[in-house]
């Protein structure tokens, strides 16, 4: 029997399975600015560093979808600085982005619930969102303002406003329904989680369609996460054995 090949550019080997849809739970900028006593936006900060490494990265290796945590709903209980911070941050990376992201090929979409946010945040959302539409190459998909649950009751809210129309029939509705009145509904359910900042958790991230994804947590910081961890991640995820509630079957990957 041969060896496996490896891809020299990315140390993947050559059989290997690359996800259609990686999320990835931005955590541990805090911490990572706390531990050389900065101010915790200095750590959301390198942390947009380690988003546009990540979105090169994905690029590259040819991964249909990357989905980032950006902004919960949860987050607006932090203090005001950093809320006013963080949402600056968001608005500030698009602006700055926006090129990049157009000769990339890269089409951009937010997820969220937008009518909470500022204006001026919600503008350049649209705008990254327009200028992109018609590119082909990886899919980003920012989470701002978003909520597992609450992404749940909107399409809950606009099912019955259907039912209530005389639309449809309670009856009618069943996952396939259901899953097209989600945020983005033309994406493919994740099939990695990534998780850094070592915390074993899925704070309110896409709880729907995360029903059969595997979960990577690494002890790496955000800011300090780079390609190399989403190609260890990518080596974890293939050496899980997928099942999705079935027996195994010898050719089940
Ligand atoms: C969680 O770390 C991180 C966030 C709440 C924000 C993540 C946002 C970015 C990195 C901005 C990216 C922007 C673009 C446009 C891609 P934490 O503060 O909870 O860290 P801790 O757990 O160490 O306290």
């Amino acid at each position: 029997m041969s060896e496996p090949t490896t891809n020299l550019i990315n140390g993947l080997p050559a059989d290997c399975k690359i996800p259609a849809h990686v999320a990835i739970i931005m955590d541990g900028n805090g911490r990572w600015a706390e531990q050389r006593g900065l101010n915790r936006i200095e750590g959301h900060f390198e942390g947009r560093k380690a988003a546009r490494r990540v979105v090169e990265a994905c690029g590259e290796l040819g991964i249909p979808v990357l989905s980032l945590y950006a902004f919960s709903v949860q987050n607006w209980q932090r203090p005001g600085p950093e809320v006013e911070g963080l949402i600056g941050l968001i608005e500030t990376a698009l602006r700055e982005e926006l090129d990049a992201l157009v000769t990339n090929d890269v089409r951009f979409i937010a997820s969220g619930r937008r009518a909470e946010l500022p204006e001026s945040l919600r503008r350049i959302l649209d705008e990254v969102e327009e200028d992109t539409a018609d590119n082909q190459g990886l899919i980003l998909n920012l989470l701002v303002n978003y909520g597992g649950r609450t992404e749940i009751i909107d399409a809950a809210r606009a099912l019955a406003q259907e039912v209530a129309a005389g639309d449809i029939s309670p009856a009618d509705i069943d996952e396939q329904l259901f899953a097209e009145h989600l945020y983005a509904p033309e994406l493919p359910d994740p099939d990695l989680i990534i998780r850094p900042g070592g915390e074993m958790r899925l704070s309110n991230f896409l709880l729907w369609e995360i029903a059969y994804a595997e979960l990577v947590v690494m002890p790496v910081l955000w800011p300090d996460f780079t390609a190399a961890h989403l190609i260890a991640a990518i080596k974890e995820y293939n050496t899980r054995q997928r099942r999705f509630g079935r027996v195994p079957a010898s050719d089940d990957q």
